[in-house]
């Protein structure tokens, strides 16, 4: 099989690459290790920047994102017993969208098949040869019937954490990275939202989360011990958890409901020394990897593949390098900001294990100043919306 660009991985980052080419015209293949069916039942992220909303409007797959997805124009910062709004949208003219990962990736595999192009689920790569060369590069990969070769111009590893694309370009230096001393804990729950509006909870506790997903199913999570497990967690202690981090608003304390899901999410920062050699190229999750608490993850990795499917649109219509050989450059600024607004985010919101008093102070001074003065606030605005496209 010949294609001009194989991607590797159908995640956020690949799919919609995979409709942003199709847009520009160019033929790409995905290769995705699990079946469509795990795909669209694995519990992620949910906040989409407005950036990213645009995007998957210029892939065609926003239709059911704009009917179903919820616009928020701030979010509530919970500490000392008390809650305050930071306006995201009389801050920066911008809002966010709530809408799950899983429902995202509906989407853009009904837009993928009915464009006809590419995707082949039940598909693991286990090889990648031939990118540094001249010659066409190939990708070498399992299906039902036994050993394949999949050749191309170009590769995009869009194959996540624990993808294979990372080794194969085979970095020198060792990455950036830092573990944090705690995770998070998911649930999916059948009731109502708690709050009109995202809760981040500082509480002496540990981090609380209240998100939504519709009306009738709510999204929370809390900090725990990085080796806690869900069976420790049943589901009235949960509710009590998170009751005693989020402070009631009037009285009114959390939603309570079924508990219809659980996980545990481990927390680091990561980033790839390099996004690419030869034609072999990083986007996503396989580049790099920042703590959920800023909510950058899913819309990191759209903003990569905004600027791989241009690049590659200026390398076929007309045969200009200059933006792949810039790619690097342009994603690792995006990147640094959002790995820097993510760590500060989480250091600000968690208790940590070796923290003193003086620790938690600086928390208290930090959450004083972002809720009282505008200058604060609105640089925390500006990362949580996403930084504008020229920012790379
Ligand atoms: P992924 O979504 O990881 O997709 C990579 C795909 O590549 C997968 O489908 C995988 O099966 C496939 N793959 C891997 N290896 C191979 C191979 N050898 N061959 C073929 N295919 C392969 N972000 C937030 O902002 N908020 C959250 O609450 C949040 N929760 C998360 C919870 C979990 C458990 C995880 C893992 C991540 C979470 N994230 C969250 C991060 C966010 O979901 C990711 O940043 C986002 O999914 C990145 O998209 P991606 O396409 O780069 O990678
Ligand atoms: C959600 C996840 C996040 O990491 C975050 O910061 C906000 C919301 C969510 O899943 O809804």
């Amino acid at each position: 099989m010949r294609t001009s660009v194989g991607i590797i991985g159908a995640g956020p980052a690949g799919l919609l690459l995979a409709q942003l080419l199709q847009r520009h015209g160019i033929d790409s293949v995905v290769l995705e290790a699990r079946g469509r069916a795990e795909i669209e039942s694995t519990v992620r992220a949910g906040v989409l920047e407005p950036g990213t909303v645009e995007l998957l409007a210029e892939a065609g797959a926003d239709a059911r994102l704009r009917r179903l997805g919820q616009e928020h124009r701030g979010i509530a910062l919970a500490f000392d017993g008390g809650r305050h709004r930071i306006d995201l949208y009389a801050l920066t003219g911008r809002a966010i969208t709530v809408y799950a990962q899983h429902e995202l990736l509906k989407d853009l595999i009904v837009a993928r098949l009915e464009t006809g192009g590419g995707l082949l689920f039940d598909c693991p790569v286990t090889a990648l040869e031939a990118f540094d060369g001249s010659g066409p590069a190939r990708i070498r990969y399992r299906d039902a019937g036994g050993e394949q070769a999949l050749e191309c111009d170009f590769i995009v590893g869009c194959d996540g954490f624990h993808g294979i694309a990372r080794q194969a370009l085979g970095e020198r230096e060792p990455p950036w990275q830092r573990q944090y001393p705690f995770s998070w804990f998911g649930i999916l729950a059948a009731s109502p939202p708690s709050a009109p509006e995202l809760i981040y909870a500082c509480h002496e506790r540990g981090f609380a989360l209240v998100s939504t997903r519709s009306p009738t199913l709510q999204r929370l999570y809390f900090q725990c011990s990085p080796d806690d497990s869900v069976d420790a967690w049943p589901d009235a202690r949960i509710w009590d958890e998170l009751q005693a981090r989020v402070p009631a608003a009037d009285g009114v304390g959390l939603e309570r409901g079924e508990i219809l899901h659980k996980n545990i999410v481990a927390m680091r920062s990561f980033v790839a020394r390099s996004l690419q050699r030869g034609r072999l190229f990083l986007a996503g999750d396989a580049a790099h990897i920042v703590p959920p608490t800023g909510a950058k993850g899913l819309n990191l990795a759209a903003a990569d593949v905004r600027l791989l499917a241009s690049a590659l649109r200026a390398h076929y219509r007309d045969g200009s390098d200059e933006a792949l050989r810039d790619y690097s450059r342009r994603a690792l600024r995006r990147i640094w900001r959002a790995e820097h607004f993510s760590w500060r985010l989480t250091s600000l919101l968690h208790a940590f294990p070796n923290a003193g008093p003086f620790e938690r102070e600086m928390q208290r001074a930090e959450l004083d100043y972002l809720v009282s003065s505008r200058a604060a606030a609105t640089s925390l605005a500006e990362n949580y919306v996403g930084m504008p496209r020229d920012w790379g």
